[in-house]
């Protein structure tokens, strides 16, 4: 069975939480608020929509500290966590970090590279609107009220084969499609009609595990082109250049947040009805651009 809805939440760690606080809302056009979290440590909370927040950057190490998955239901995250007890995942309930997160329950795991997992229901919503920076409105639903969560992640390890499988076989993931770049393979998978919300990557034996970017969806192409003339205004690292992906059809930039974690910037991406949807294996990542040589 298959409970996740959606992305609900991200969490990073930042050395520089001054440079994320004008990163995030000077170029991302995301709503801050900066505080400190229940555990008094400075973060800096996120907005793109009514939630409360979506992502938290919180002072630390340069790195993803956990992502959130979301299910609809108290009913649905018992029975997911019951799947993961009989697959033997070690699973520990912790209202702490529920109401740390902002959300009415939370179980708490780790995947087979080691990335911290929560899987909740309930969470904060706002009753003032969200009003972006810079104008721009994020994509974290669809036209028919389905819920499109953050955006998507992608997770690079040495261990892909059995992240495929725990996130297919324990958490209900889909395969959207594959990139062959041979030998290399990309795996995309989705939960809810985006594309994909979780994309898997190789890495070398003996490498940590690293998130390699976070793509965030804004509803027009000038939201896109507006912030990739900031991005050059503001001297950010910009790694790839604007271009349109094959499988997800993503008009997109890739820019380097402060926490060196990369960030897609992108609209117009493809939603996957599981009704008509077939399994393809793509030859390259882009149509046209993309570019990670010639960013200047
Ligand atoms: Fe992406």
């Amino acid at each position: 069975m298959s409970y996740i809805k959606a992305l609900g939440y991200i969490g990073i760690g930042a050395q520089d939480l001054d440079a994320w606080e004008d990163f995030a809302g000077d170029i991302l056009g995301l709503h801050v608020t900066r505080g400190r979290d229940a555990d008094d440590v400075e973060t800096l909370f996120l907005r793109m929509d009514a939630r409360h927040h979506r992502i938290a950057v919180r002072a630390g190490d340069d790195t993803l500290s956990y992502v959130g998955w979301e299910v609809a239901t108290e009913e649905d995250l018992d029975a997911q966590v019951r799947d993961l007890e009989s697959a033997g995942v070690a699973v520990k309930e912790d209202p702490h970090l529920a109401d740390l997160r902002g959300v009415r329950r939370l179980v708490r795991f780790a995947d087979p590279a080691g990335f911290q997992l929560e899987l909740f229901y309930g969470a904060v919503t706002v009753s003032c609107a969200f009003v972006s920076p810079t104008g721009v409105r994020f994509v974290t639903r669809d036209g028919k009220g389905n819920d499109l969560g953050v955006g998507h992640i992608v997770l690079v390890s040495s261990v892909v084969d059995e992240m495929v499988a725990f996130y297919r076989q324990i958490l209900g993931f889909k395969v959207s499609d594959y990139i062959t770049f041979k030998p290399l393979v990309l795996t995309f998978t989705h939960v809810n009609p985006r594309h994909h919300s979780l994309a898997f990557g190789p890495a070398p034996d003996g490498r940590k595990p690293f998130i390699d970017h976070f793509m965030l969806e804004v509803d027009s192409i000038d939201g896109v082109g507006r912030a990739l003339d900031r991005v050059r205004a503001k001297e950010i690292s910009l790694t790839a250049t604007l271009g349109r992906h094959t499988n997800d059809e993503m008009l997109s930039f890739y820019m380097k947040s402060p926490s060196g974690i990369g960030v897609e910037y992108g609209t117009a991406g493809k939603l996957i009805d599981d009704e008509t949807w077939t399994i393809t294996n793509w030859d390259a990542a882009q149509f046209w651009g993309h570019d990670r040589n010639h960013t200047h």
